[in-house]
């Protein structure tokens, strides 16, 4: 939504220059300089460059603005492409071995970040159907501190609990939004069902399901004694706190947080971290850590970076035995 955003801004504002500077020109006034007109359409907002040239008939025949349409034409390629790359919603299937006696479908949904698929999230549920999940696990950044919208992730939170039961771990943007601004959202999870897990767990009668909650990666110590006889499902948000989820004695954790690294490099892995450390050992995709599986999603959306390239939008499926 923030390239969107952009896009509406840069376009529209390349537009009024346009007409003001025809404007301008009509009255001898002082003119806006031809590099600054081209420097908006560089930018992307070209579409609304050429439309200025063609609307007010300003700089049609000027040989270096015949740049314009060809910026169009690249812009509107990235776009496409852009777009694309952000929306395409991919399902990963794992199976993870924990030695229960039934299996177990689990689908996972992180780092929404409030991202739209389809009206009322209608793809994002078709595709959270398909799986036919036993439970679903929504591990953090359900809402996005930077372009918070409650409304797009409720619609999905609506959705999910009409398909499994839900259970739900915050992540860093629910801490930075604060609980002041997020607790009528968490009140709305509540009403519809919603199971919280920060810091506490369910025995789910052949496993253990923990959480943490982002606020307490670096603070907490221990779970209330459990039956250590039976394996431990974790949900946390970041990855790479993996050694306190291996002394907390978790078997399979799902987190998220990475955005794949947001432009995956095939050969080389995911370029950036939310910690900002270039190409991370691990960035998506199910890790054995000395026998703890560490499941990282890709997650949904986008937070401060607003491109994903090589990096499909990931729903994760595992299935678990
Ligand atoms: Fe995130």
């Amino acid at each position: 939504m923030i390239l969107v955003y952009w896009l509406v801004l840069v376009n529209l504002a390349a537009f009024i220059l346009y007409g003001y500077d025809k404007s301008c020109a009509k009255k001898n006034k002082r003119r806006i300089p031809e590099k600054t007109l081209l420097f908006w359409a560089w930018i992307g907002g070209s579409v609304g460059a050429f439309l200025g040239m063609r609307f007010f008939h300003h700089k049609t025949l000027k040989a270096k603005f015949f740049v314009v349409p060809v910026l169009m034409v690249v812009e509107i390629i990235i776009c496409v492409i852009c777009l694309y790359q952000n929306y395409h919603l991919v399902t990963t299937d794992y199976e993870v071995d924990l030695g229960i006696p039934s299996e177990v479908t689990i689908v996972q949904v992180s780092d929404l970040h409030n991202q739209f698929f389809g009206i009322n999230q209608s793809t994002l549920l078709k595709r959270i159907k398909e799986a036919d999940p036993d439970i679903i696990f929504i591990t953090g950044d359900v809402v996005d501190k930077t372009h918070t919208n409650f409304a797009i992730s409720e619609d999905f939170i609506e959705g999910a609990v009409k398909i499994a039961p839900v259970y739900y771990i915050t992540g860093n943007h629910e801490v930075w939004i604060g609980d002041k601004k997020m607790s009528p959202f968490y009140e709305k999870m509540r009403s519809l069902g919603v199971i919280f897990l920060d810091d506490t767990y369910v025995d789910m009668g052949d496993y253990i399901l923990a959480g943490i909650g982002d606020s307490s990666l670096t603070s907490f110590v221990a779970y209330p004694p459990f039956d250590d006889s039976k394996p431990v499902v974790m949900l946390a948000h970041e990855p790479q706190f993996s050694e306190l989820y291996k002394k907390l004695g978790a078997d399979l954790v799902l987190t998220g947080h990475y955005h794949g690294g947001q432009i995956i490099i095939p050969g080389v892995g995911g370029f950036v971290s939310p910690e900002y450390e270039i190409f991370p050992k691990m960035y998506e995709g199910c890790n054995d850590i000395d026998g703890m599986q560490l499941v990282i999603s890709r997650g949904l959306g986008n937070s401060v970076l607003p491109v994903r390239i090589n990096n499909y939008p990931e729903l994760v499926v595992v299935k678990v035995r």
